[in-house]
This record gives C-alpha cells, structure tokens and sequence, in this order.
C-alpha cells in the first residue's frame, strides 16, 4: 500500500483500509472453526463502513447489530433481514418498537425487557443472551462476563427465562454469550461456552435453531506479538459443540460474531506532523489528528505501533500526541521511532477496529476521509470540510 500517494491524493488525517486483509481474516476464522452449520455475525460496532460491510456480506457474513442505526446501516449495505442479529442492551421502548417493525430478531440480555417484550409480541422467535460467568479481555472496560457486568442474564436465572418465555408463547431460537474482546487465553473462552452449554437443555428451550459464542478473538497490536492461531480453539469447540448436538437430538448452527479480528488489522490511521517540541528531555510530535478520531490508545491504553513514512533514518525515542488540549490526549509514550520532521507523515497501525466507529466531534473538527482497497478498487468515503461539519451542526438547532 503506498499510503504517502494516497495522503498527498486525499490529504490527511485519512484511514486507510486493506479489504483483502479483511477477506483473509474471515477466511482464516472460517477455516480455523470446521464446524459444517458455522455462521460468523460481524461485529459491525467495530466499523460499520459501507465497503466493508459489503465485503463481508460477499464473504458470506451475517451481522451482529446493536441499535436501530446499525439495522439500517446493514440493510444500506445489502444485507437481508434474516442474517441480522440485533443484541438489545439497555434499549429504550422506541428502540424497541423500531426494531420490531425492520423485522429483526432480537437477543435479550435481561429479565425486565425479555418481560416487556413478551407483552408487547407475544408468540415471537428470540434470542437469549447469557452471562457466561466468566471474566476475560484485553481491558477492564471490555470484560462482559461475570457477575459484575451490566451485560446477559445469570445462568442462575435461567428458569426465569423459560417461565417469562412460557407466559408470554415466546419461542427461543437462540441461546447467545459474549465473554469479552481482545481475550489472550482461549481457554476462558472455552469456559464461557462449557458454562452455557451445561445450561441449556431442550427441557428448556425445545425450539433453538442457533447458540452464539460472541466475539472475543485476539489480533496482534504490537509487531512482536505472535498472531494468535484458533485452529485448536476450533476443533475443541467443534467436537464439544457436536457433541451437545447430539444430546440436544439436533444439528444446530453456531455462531460467533468477531469484529475486531475481523478488521482491526486491515486498518491504518495516516497523520501529519505539524509541530515538533523538546521539552526538556522529552521529544515531542504533534499531529494533526486525536482521540476524536481514535481514542483506544486513551480510553483503552491500548498500543497502536507508529511508524514514520516519511524517513527511515535513526531512531529517537518521542512521545506522539494529538491536536486536543488534554493531556491524554496520546498515541504513544516514550516510542522509538525514525527520526520525525515536521511535515513527516505517521502510520498509526491496526486502526481497523473501534477506531473510526468510536470517533466523534468532540473539538469540531470532521472525521477523517476513509478509503477502502479492495481488488484494485479504491472506495472513498470523504470527509467533509470542517466548514461543512459546521453547517450540518447548526442546521441541527
Ligand atoms: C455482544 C458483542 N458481540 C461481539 C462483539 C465483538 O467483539 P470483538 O470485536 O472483540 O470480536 C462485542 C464487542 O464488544 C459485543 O459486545
């Protein structure tokens, strides 16, 4: 990829993105799982742009959605109403109502709304989300499992769900749990599931079509890290997943809905250098991009690998920051990276996921131009002119 063509193009801050590395990871994950009725939802919360979606649609995905936006975006993208998911948390009735009328199928990860829904359609299919018990991720802030959480109902309440399910004439056709994103150990992974798995009974739910493993799965951030290989993750959830099948009396499909495996890696952030300081004994690169527009290295503590496009000489060790006057404001501390100029152009690596999708106007500035490379093709979303992003705003009052 010549990202400094593409910066001089389309100017910059501007994501880049790699859809062949895209269709890659799908397969890879597809071939890792050889379960026969395997179905991957993509998480499309991690980047819900257009091109991407339409990728995975011809790969052969279904979606993971989790709001009415997310519903239509999908459907804006080709996909049918069938192979969308909508996991409804802490939703509003509007919310509730206008999902019902796109015709989605929800998962309900509480007792209260699986109650407001029955009474509001009774006889529907559902999807319900369990808590799996178990604590695993890259963050506190993206641990889902465990008693603590806001997220799924406790396994303890299970005859809840088929009393409330009973009263109401709901059909459950699928049973779901998400444990966590970027988990390190597949183990927990497997623990999260097993726990499910010893619940679920056809006693309970006769009428189950899927069960949905979540997401979770690793990419790596950091050029030392090893690429996580799922091959044996897959075959112990096959044969553990076939085997509850065939107690269960029927082939069911299993789903799991990855977003950040699926595209974090195929993404770049390219920024300019627009302001170079020594303080002290700090070296310090300004850039004319921040945690507006990808704040995982704030928010998470994530590490996101920089390079310098623009010069391959020595390294000097910099702080890297953005344009927003906080002091968290940071891409990296303390980083060894090619000696930086002002005007060099920075490669912020693996931006792929919950960055453009986590971006907002804080500091009234617009997101970034997106560009997505995929089989010669250059798709472009443009960004607007800040001037532009001011009018849509003033227009909103
Ligand atoms: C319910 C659910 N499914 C799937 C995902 C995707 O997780 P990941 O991107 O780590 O694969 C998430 C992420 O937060 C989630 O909340």
């Amino acid at each position: 990829m010549n990202y400094i063509k593409l910066a001089k193009e389309y100017g910059t801050p501007l994501y880049v993105y790699d859809g062949e590395r895209i269709r890659n990871q799908y397969r890879t994950l597809q071939k890792a799982i050889p379960y026969k009725k395997l179905r991957i939802l993509y998480a499309m919360k991690a980047n819900y742009n257009l091109h991407i979606l339409q990728i995975l649609k011809q790969e052969g995905a279904g979606i993971d959605a989790v709001s009415v936006g997310d519903i239509l975006m999908a459907k804006k993208a080709g996909f049918e109403i069938k192979d969308i998911l909508f996991t409804a948390n802490k939703i509003t009735d509007t919310e509730m109502y206008e999902a019902q009328e796109l015709g989605v199928l929800f998962n309900i990860g509480s007792l209260s709304r699986l109650e407001k829904y029955g009474a509001a359609y009774p006889g529907s299919n559902v999807c319900i989300r369990l808590n799996p018990d178990v604590v695993a991720g890259a963050h506190e802030f993206i641990k889902t499992g465990g008693e603590s959480t806001k997220f799924g109902i406790l396994l303890q309440d299970i005859d809840e769900v088929v009393r409330i399910c009973s009263t109401h004439k709901l059909r459950v056709v699928g049973i779901h749990e998400h444990t966590g994103s970027g988990i390190p150990e597949t183990v927990k992974m497997m623990q999260g599931i097993q726990n499910i798995l010893e619940v679920v009974t056809k006693d309970r739910f006769p009428h189950l079509e899927f069960m949905d493993f979540g997401g979770g799965f690793k990419v790596a951030y950091k050029p030392t890290e090893d690429q996580k290989n799922y091959a044996k993750f897959g075959d112990t959830v096959t044969k553990l997943f076939t085997s509850f099948c065939e107690s269960y009396g029927k082939d069911l499909e299993m789903y799991f809905e990855p977003g950040k495996y699926l595209v974090a890696e195929s993404g770049s952030l390219i920024v300019e250098v627009t302001t170079l300081k020594q303080n002290r004994s700090k070296r310090i690169a300004g850039v004319n991009s921040g945690f507006a527009q990808l704040i995982r290295p704030m928010f998470y503590q994530a590490y996101h690998h920089i390079t310098n496009l623009s010069n391959d000489n020595s390294k000097e060790v910099y702080d890297i920051v953005g344009n927003i006057c906080e002091s968290g404001d940071c891409f990296a501390v303390d980083r060894p990276i090619h000696k930086i100029s002002e005007g060099d152009l920075l490669r912020i690596h693996t931006a792929g996921a919950y960055c453009y999708s986590m971006g907002s106007r804080y500091n009234l500035r617009a997101m970034p131009t997106e560009l997505v490379i995929d089989n010669n093709q250059c798709f472009v979303k443009k960004r607007n002119t800040n001037l532009e992003l001011i009018d849509s705003i003033i227009s909103e009052y």
